[in-house]
């Protein structure tokens, strides 16, 4: 079958370039925290770096204490790179106020100015990804980022998360999209969100996108890798990115189960956020997709067939996957007048789920947010609803719950970097 309206893009670069032999490093987010200006200057060199063209890379000032100060208020990247003058004996104390600020998924290289074999066995062993003397060279540097996150068998860095409604309109896609934005504005990384519903699917409207390749030539490309990706992908705003649905009905769209695994995993293997705008079906591989990405958000409206078709919902997800994270409620359109409404926490106790958002409903907003191909907050910044989306992806990111206003985890989820320490 060919859902192949427009041509492929030839792939041009390989993802791992042949010349060179050089792995690209995916779409990282990268803060380097470092005490002197040479070293500074050597890190914002290794951007120039070819593995380095896609990574989203700061140099800040300050070395550990910097760092401690903004993870504080702020949220982690994927690597943070930082500089110490600490004696060895004072280094893992340190970095263990800085475990305690960090996101679980953060990873840490450290640059220290002691070449000490047995504190850099300990730091390794605490979990740090790479002890780096210095001076050193700013290949060393992008080698060792380039070891950590490109790799062959390194963990894909994606997280993947599936917004499905629970009734045909209960406002799936809305949220989908709303969130997305929000972990790419206050995150600061980049997102892709893959529009699945290829009939009539919205992501591109929302957007106010039209882009001339997405989600149908992604599935249906002879050679699919991470450059094809890439070519495939168009970019909606910073960090940002669309695979969009074609939304034609000139023929059908019939999948196998497994015809969106290849694009999904490689979509996480080069972006650390992945959002799945589900549409409101039951097929195989709407099922096998459930079943296998890593959050999954059930939008509902607080009536009986979506309380209903939620705890179906639920109840089948948590059955396909008994060792992975429960699916997680979003109530919204609450309050539309003089509709009859079952309470937000009665919903969830009946559904089973955590309740993770409560968004009211509100036409004039929404209704000029999806006609304008507009985010609610670029509508109306001070909606209470960007509020909900900011924690609800804050929480699918694993960025913890809504109590936090930082953003990161009220329940301490230490960073790799000190769990092994402390297990
Ligand atoms: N809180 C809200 N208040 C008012 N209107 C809303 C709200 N949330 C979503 N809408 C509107 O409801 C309509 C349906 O939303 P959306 O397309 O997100 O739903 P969906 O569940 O993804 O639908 P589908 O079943 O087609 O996939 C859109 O016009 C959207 O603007
Ligand atoms: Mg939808």
């Amino acid at each position: 079958m060919s859902f192949l309206s427009k041509n492929v893009p030839e792939a041009e670069e390989p993802a791992a370039d042949v010349a060179t032999g050089a792995r690209l490093i995916p779409r990282i987010t990268i803060q380097a925290f470092c005490e002197h200006s040479q070293t500074a200057q050597l890190v914002e060199s290794a951007i120039h770096d070819r593995r380095m063209s896609k990574v989203a890379l700061t140099t800040h000032n300050g070395g550990l204490e910097g760092a401690i100060e903004t993870y504080k208020s702020n949220p982690t990247p994927n690597l943070i790179l930082v500089e110490t003058s600490l004696q060895p004996d004072e280094i893992p104390g340190a970095l263990e106020r800085l475990a305690e600020v960090c996101d679980a998924t953060t990873r840490l290289i450290v640059l220290g100015h002691v070449n000490d074999v047995v504190l850099y066995r300990e730091l390794i062993r605490s979990g740090v990804s790479e002890y780096i003397v210095l001076p050193t060279s700013a290949q060393s540097i992008v080698s060792a980022i380039t070891e950590l996150f490109a790799a062959e068998g390194a963990a894909p860095i994606g997280r993947t998360i599936g917004f499905v409604s629970a009734k045909g309109g209960a406002g799936g896609s809305t949220v989908a999209h709303n969130v997305a934005w929000a972990i790419s504005q206050y995150l600061r990384q980049d997102v892709l969100i893959l529009d699945l519903d290829f009939a009539f699917g919205t992501a591109g409207l929302n957007f106010n996108q039209d882009p001339p390749h997405g989600l149908a030539d992604a599935i249906n490309a002879s050679q699919m890798d991470q450059a094809v990706l890439d070519r495939l992908m168009s970019k909606a705003a910073n960090h940002i990115n669309l695979l969009t649905a074609p939304v034609m009905l000139d023929r059908t769209f019939d999948f196998a189960e497994r015809d969106f695994e290849q694009v999904i995993e490689l979509s996480q293997k080069s972006i650390p956020v992945v959002v799945l705008d589900i549409p409101h079906a039951w097929t195989s591989w709407v099922r096998h997709t459930l079943a296998t990405i890593d959050e999954i958000v059930i939008v509902a409206e607080p009536d009986l067939a979506n309380l209903r078709n939620a705890k179906n919902l639920a109840d089948t997800i948590k059955a396909l996957r008994p060792a992975e994270s429960e699916p997680l409620l979003v109530i919204n359109q609450i309050g539309l007048p003089r509709r009859p409404e079952i309470g937000a926490a009665e919903f969830a106790t009946s559904v089973e789920c955590s309740l993770l958002g409560q968004i009211g409903f509100d036409a004039a907003t929404f209704g000029i947010a999806a006609n304008n191909g507009q985010m609610i907050t670029e509508v109306s910044a001070n909606h209470r609803s960007n509020e909900v989306f900011r924690l609800i992806g804050m929480h699918v990111t694993g960025r913890g719950t809504s109590e936090r206003v930082s953003g990161k985890a009220s329940t301490l989820k230490l960073p790799a970097f000190l769990k092994r320490k402390r297990a």
